[in-house]
């Protein structure tokens, strides 16, 4: 027994990778499912589509493999994260559909909870902000609007859980209620010092806490799969948040290591060890991975839209067919058009959090065109990243090893790539293996099961793909950068 499933469930599509004993992916499958979007800022998940799709991509990965699933010896599960159910124990039937991360509908709750001075005291415990990206306030928002659902949270009757749960719950046919701390660090109601769910801020909401899963580490016992769904029991031994896994896979074990994922959005990662530093930039602080008890923490740059900008040039503006056109368009630019894009269509995430700024064009010309908007966009993402490395810089002082590891979709991009090292003015490292979420989820399973040793042992096995670095002058990359500022600030005055 010596393969690995990793499930990893995102905010598109659900993914399912057969690791062998070497970490080596063998065999994937993906299938996309629908995205509902009921009312402006709100965005919804069907719950039902989120299991079928992870049962029907896991076992197409292991059919395409060829392998019988009595050689894998453990799943691994990731996914994107604060996504908020609430089901009925006794029938396992979701009470509402999942509200996701992106969704803004708590923004006048999160503003409330503000200006009555909470955000001081939620923010020394969790880590995080008042802003509606986080659990806490769809849970509160749930128990508020579904019909009898505070009575039955009361007596016990419902569950809550982020996506990890509620896969976990229907994967051990709703034997085992539990999350892991990384997970449970992201819903505005786990206080990450303690290590455990923090009662006032439960009390604050009105969350009662029989509604909350136990909390373990991210390589840990977390139940067995249902007997009729591959044919056997396989335990499920890895659990992280796709972020988390993501610097798992990157090998981030070091204090100071940092990476960044593009996928819809862009999530940096700066592992700052077991220091949990609270930051003076409006980054959050979060934990990496918990192993043996002990979390390891993170200071954390979220930006809510990186590759999804890319959609928006061919759902939206419909001036590309395919996400690898942007770049040769972008590479035609006039550059000295200098156009910024700021993509602030579902709000501005980190440092900014602002949920009610909308997206912004500036220094449109008569000759400005799709390559323009192409550049743009692109530029849009390296500039948000550039953000985030000032608030991780100024936060966590010169110890940061300052290169950049990259992973996910939009890192295929050269161009995107060595545009993002030339604004940072630092090295951008990308690995051979860019399926690092799942990868971190495997790794955090066959560590469980003794199929592979210690981090020191998996950071042995990262390899570089390719380093990029600055090629951009001082002066030319300042003026840049502060014609970015420019641009940010007259977003959020509009
Ligand atoms: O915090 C949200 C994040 O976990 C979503 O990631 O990759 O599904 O866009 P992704």
């Amino acid at each position: 027994m010596t393969h690995i499933l990793a499930i990893d469930q995102g905010t598109t599509s659900s993914r399912a990778i057969l690791f062998d004993a070497a970490l080596r992916p063998i065999a994937q499958a993906q299938e996309e499912f629908p995205q509902s979007y009921p009312r402006p800022g709100w965005v919804e998940h069907n719950p039902a589509d989120l299991w079928s799709t992870v049962a029907a991509t896991a076992r197409a990965a292991i059919e395409k493999a060829g392998v019988n699933a009595t050689s894998i010896a453990a799943i691994g599960i990731t996914n994107q994260r604060e996504t908020t159910l609430i089901w009925d124990r006794k029938t396992g039937h979701p009470i509402h559909p999942a509200i996701v991360w992106q969704d803004r509908r708590t923004a006048n709750t999160c503003t409330a909870l503000k200006d009555q001075g909470h955000e001081a005291m939620i923010t020394a415990r969790t880590g995080l902000l008042l802003d509606p990206y986080f659990s806490g306030t769809k849970i509160k928002w749930l128990l508020d609007h579904v019909d009898g659902a505070r009575a039955k949270a009361e007596r016990g009757d419902l569950a809550f859980g982020t996506v990890d749960t509620w896969l976990i719950w229907n994967l051990t046919g709703g034997k085992v209620h539990a999350t892991d701390a990384t997970n449970a660090s992201r819903t505005l109601i786990y206080n990450i010092a303690k290590g455990a769910w923090d009662e006032d801020i439960c009390s604050l909401l009105g969350i009662p806490l029989s509604l909350l899963p136990e909390v373990k580490d991210c390589a840990a016992p977390f139940g067995v799969t249902r007997p009729d769904l591959f044919g056997r029991e396989i335990p499920i031994l890895g659990v992280a948040g796709d972020q988390q896994a993501a610097t798992v896979g990157q090998a981030c074990f070091s204090a100071g290591m940092m990476k960044s994922t593009y996928g819809t959005g862009c999530f940096a990662l700066l592992n700052t060890g077991t220091d949990m530093v609270p930051s003076k930039n409006r980054l959050l602080t979060t934990i990496a991975y918990q192993l043996k008890g002990q979390p390891t923490y993170a200071l954390e740059g979220s930006i809510f839209i990186a590759g999804a900008v890319v959609q928006w040039l061919r759902d939206g503006l419909k001036i590309i067919r395919e996400a690898k056109e942007t770049q040769p368009l972008a590479e035609a630019a006039e550059e000295a058009q200098g156009v910024i894009l700021v993509p602030a269509f579902t709000g501005l995430g980190a440092p900014y959090w602002r949920p009610d700024s909308r997206g912004a064009v500036f220094g449109l010309t008569r000759n400005s065109g799709p390559a323009e908007l192409a550049r743009a966009a692109l530029e849009s993402v390296g500039y948000q990243t550039r953000d985030l490395l000032e608030a991780m810089r100024a936060d966590w002082g010169t110890e940061a090893q300052g290169v950049l590891r990259v992973d996910g979709g939009m890192t295929a991009s050269d161009w995107t790539m060595q545009f993002l090292s030339d604004i940072l003015g630092a090295p951008v490292d990308r690995p051979k293996v860019t399926e690092t979420t799942a990868l971190g989820a495997a790794y955090l399973a066959a560590m469980q099961a003794d199929v592979i040793g210690g981090p020191e042992e998996f950071a042995k096995s990262w390899a570089l793909d390719r380093r990029f670095t600055p090629q951009m002058d001082d002066p030319t990359r300042d003026a840049k950068y502060a014609r970015w500022g420019k641009a940010i600030a007259a977003t959020m005055s509009v």
